[in-house]
């Protein structure tokens, strides 16, 4: 098997001395490692630390006098990595790499590293990831195709509560080697993903919806392109997402429905986690409707997306739905699974508060065809959304051997 090379960025924050075990989580695991550090990291780890764990040269300085190749060494270093992690990634490291700034060698080396596979992981007190310029920062390189491993929420070392702890060196390593490793498994494999609601217009400035947040499904189309499936992502209230995948932006359940039929042919598993409207206006009005003389709104039913898609689709695919139900849950899920030709349903509690409709949480019950049910407990949605993926490879591939 190729021993990837690894890169690792680490910059002055608290969190660096976590990376040794990092570090060693590569090593152990067979990467080939090679460390830069900013001048500011070398105040809370000493390279000292690290070139006794990696057993060479750390790199801190761009320009060493009476070397002529640390010249280039931010040119060689890009060409060596398959892989670069930036952790702990600061606030001010993500500015500069997010505006092209170069000035030192990790900085440096960024600017060259445009084509390669990147992962940032922030860390940083709360207050400072909250703030608006760092939010847009990290959208910047998300845009980018950067993947984000996003920090953690509890109490950070400055005493503050809330999200900027670096995500445990565990995870970050399990992330990635499994990014990795899934290149093969996932290579080649299409998805399409629905999420959010859509919306069904009474007049040209006033709609009907529901509450769903797209949460879920764009952590489905996260976690699928971070592994190396191709994505394409229909849904509404997408504008703000990232590029590692394609996003089509939609309004209405008719619009998701032809888009779907035109294209679903060409993909290999789909994802429907939005939240279609079941019923839609019967006329919508040219002209916005004016007060006063009251409005009685007559609905009808939308098509049933998934019913209809069903026809079309062919043995080699995996289908997977979604099912928000509020009583009788499983068996109404399990009747929706045979009517629509799923190969698993995931369920939805929607009465729960702390969960589901625009919380980073969820809980829920994966069905499968073969009548096995798997409990998730409650989870962040990108862990879920690892799950439900890696569940719909399984099939995926047992279904093509
Ligand atoms: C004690 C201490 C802890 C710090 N911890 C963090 C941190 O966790 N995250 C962060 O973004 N900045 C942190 N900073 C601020 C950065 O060190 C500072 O922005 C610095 O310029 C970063 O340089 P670099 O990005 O080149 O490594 C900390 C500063 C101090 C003095």
């Amino acid at each position: 098997m190729k021993k990837h090379n690894v890169l690792i960025g680490i910059t002055g924050g608290i969190a660096a001395y976590k990376i040794p075990n990092l570090c060693r989580l590569f090593i152990k695991n067979s990467y080939n490692v090679k460390i830069v550090m900013t001048e500011n990291a070398t105040n809370f780890v000493s390279t000292l630390t690290f070139e006794a764990i990696i057993r060479s040269k750390v790199y801190v300085n761009e320009f060493i006098e009476g070397s002529n190749e640390s010249a280039i060494e931010h040119i060689n270093l890009v060409d060596w990595a398959d892989i670069i992690v930036i952790a702990p990634a600061t606030a001010n490291t993500i500015a500069k790499i997010a505006h092209g700034i170069g000035d030192n060698l990790l900085t440096s080396l960024m600017l060259v590293a445009s084509n390669k596979t990147i992962f940032i992981c922030p860390a940083m007190n709360t207050r400072m990831y909250l703030n608006p310029v760092t939010q847009q920062n990290i959208e910047i390189l998300r845009k980018r195709s950067f993947f984000i491993i996003e920090p953690d929420e509890g109490e950070l070392a400055c005493g503050d509560v809330g999200p900027g702890r670096l995500k445990e060196v565990n995870d970050i390593f399990d992330l990635i080697n499994k990014h990795v490793n899934a290149l093969d498994n996932f290579k080649g494999i299409k998805f399409i993903i629905t999420a959010g609601p859509t919306i069904e217009y009474i007049d040209p400035v006033r709609f009907i919806s529901n509450r769903s947040s797209g949460k879920m499904g764009i952590a489905l189309a996260d976690y699928a392109s971070l592994m190396g499936g191709e994505v394409l992502l229909i849904g509404h209230l997408l504008q703000s997402h990232g590029k590692l995948f394609n996003t089509i932006i939609i309004d209405k359940a008719i619009e998701m429905l032809e888009l779907l039929k035109e294209n679903v042919k060409k993909y290999d598993i789909l994802i429907m986690a939005a939240a279609v409207a079941d019923f839609k206006p019967k006329n919508v009005a040219n002209e916005k409707i004016k007060k006063g003389e009251g409005l009685i709104l007559e609905l009808e039913e939308n098509p049933d997306i998934l019913k209809e898609l069903s026809k079309l689709k062919n043995d080699r695919q995996v289908f997977v739905g979604f099912a928000a139900e509020t009583s009788n849950s499983i068996e109404n899920a399990r009747k929706k699974l045979i009517e629509k030709n799923l190969d698993m349903i995931v369920l939805n509690n929607v009465l729960r508060q702390d969960i589901g409709f625009d919380s980073d949480y969820n809980e829920v019950t994966l069905i499968f065809k073969n009548n096995e049910i798997l409990q998730i407990p409650k989870m962040k949605k990108s862990e879920i959304a690892s799950i439900i993926v890696d569940k719909a490879i399984e099939i995926y591939k047992s279904k093509n051997v």
